[in-house]
């Protein structure tokens, strides 16, 4: 068949094989088959899908496209965890080194900021000297000597994807659960792992807005990653609301520390040991949940896991002392305070106006070339069902300049009622190979 061919298969409703698949990619990566004919392909595959078994073949092949890291020099069984993204989703910081110090090896690729969420690479750059740009044997090293490493994906990891993305992201074809799927496993994969824990966020922040899209994209997750011979789970989690305190970069990365000193926000404390359970089952340390969650609190406790965090700090040529320290990180100079107009209760806080909000001051970026401002941020002062007075300070906010803060959206972003929410928890769901 020829290329034109492969693309009207796929248009009529056709199932491509995987040598069809392996052909589409290495003909896109080629230059032999042009951007607007992978765009037409896009377009044919959002709208009539594809199976799992041409979504493994379509991972297999943009996983291909670059290298795999070898990480067999390291024992045990190597982990790593993925988020869809949110708002003050520091987890990452503190999850590796914990599942790390707990025995696991946490070997992490992670990603920076885009749109209104925040990215794992621009939290840890606010450590003075972090580097984020390793080659991979330096990777495998510390992830072998330390326990766990955190770098941003190379030009060498799923380059596919990459170039698919910036062509799915301008024809309109980013929604689409089959492309969705290759996109984070044919990455993840390229990492060597051999399980993967998968924080799929449901809200009004998250990605995927209803609970039922949630679920068909981590399904399929699980399903295709299984396929592809990996041990996968997958959590549903909320994301309504901010999740933690702080929304921002150096303020996120504190408050990161501060849950493996034993403190931080009850929401940021469970989603992180949520998943460190089943990080900690998938790496067979831990012959279940509840074994599990005694494993990492006991590794908070001693100090193992911060110990494991300064390590890689250290590895990655930071200033280890942020973690007995974490004031030293950066502070925007100026300090806003924004006040509640009606007493009440916090009914809820619209994660995605406060996220959209610490991209306009510099917390984030609009376009993947910018910088971001990692002393920038807001730090809450209420959660939902906290009661509120008039008056009372709600969020305060970290800025280059005053003029800076979007106070109204930060402010509007806080619904106060008159009846305390109905809580809900913050898992709502897990899924695994078994369905
Ligand atoms: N995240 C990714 O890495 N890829 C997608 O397609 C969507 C979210």
């Amino acid at each position: 068949m020829t290329l034109v061919e492969l693309i009207a298969k796929k248009r009529d409703g056709g199932c491509h094989s995987e040598a069809e698949l392996s052909r589409i990619i290495e003909a896109f990566m080629a230059n032999e088959l042009a951007d607007y004919q992978l765009a037409a392909w896009l377009m044919a595959v959002f709208f009539r899908g594809m199976t799992d078994d041409e979504t493994v073949a379509l991972t297999r092949a943009m996983l291909h496209s670059g290298d795999v890291l070898d990480l067999g020099s390291v024992p045990g069984v190597k982990v790593d965890k993925h988020s869809t993204g949110g708002v003050g989703d520091k987890v990452s910081i503190c999850l590796a080194p914990l599942v790390a110090a707990c025995g696991v090896p946490v070997p992490m690729v992670s990603g920076r900021g885009l749109g209104h969420t925040g990215g794992t690479l621009d939290k840890l750059e606010a450590i003075p000297g972090f580097s984020v740009n390793l080659d991979t044997l330096t990777f495998a090293k510390i992830v072998r000597e330390v326990g766990t490493s955190m770098i941003g994906q190379t030009s060498r990891i799923a380059p596919a994807d990459k170039r698919i993305y910036a062509l799915r992201d301008v024809t309109a074809t980013v929604e689409s659960i089959p492309l969705i799927v290759a996109s984070i496993l044919s990455k993840k994969l390229a990492e060597g792992i051999d399980g993967l824990v998968l924080d799929v966020k449901v809200g009004r922040g998250a990605f995927m807005k209803t609970r039922a899209d949630a679920e068909r994209l981590a399904s399929a997750l699980v399903r295709v990653g299984t396929a592809a011979g990996k041990h996968v789970v997958a959590l549903l989690t909320r994301m309504d609301d901010p999740l933690g305190l702080a929304i921002g970069n150096a303020n996120e990365t504190r408050e990161a520390i501060e849950v493996l000193h034993g403190r931080g926000p009850a929401d940021l404390v469970e989603c992180t040991l949520a998943l460190a359970d089943e990080m900690l089952v998938v790496g067979r340390v831990a012959p279940d949940l509840a074994a599990a969650r005694e494993r990492s609190r006991a590794g908070i406790a001693s100090g193992a896991a911060r110990r494991v965090l300064e390590r890689m700090i250290e590895a990655h040529g930071g200033d280890p002392r942020v973690v007995a320290d974490p004031s030293r990180l950066a502070l925007a100079p100026e300090r806003v305070e924004i006040t509640a107009d009606r007493s009440g209760v916090v009914a809820g806080i619209d994660a995605l106006a406060l996220g959209l909000s610490g991209v306009a001051m510099g917390a984030g970026r609009t376009r993947a070339d910018q910088a971001v401002d990692h002393g920038v941020g807001i730090d809450l002062c209420k959660k939902p069902a906290d009661p509120v007075k008039a008056g009372e300070v709600l969020a305060v906010v970290h800025a280059r300049r005053a003029g800076d803060v979007p106070s109204a959206r930060i402010r509007g972003a806080f619904e106060i009622g008159d009846a305390p929410p109905i809580t809900q928890p913050l898992v709502l769901g897990r899924i695994d190979a078994s369905g």
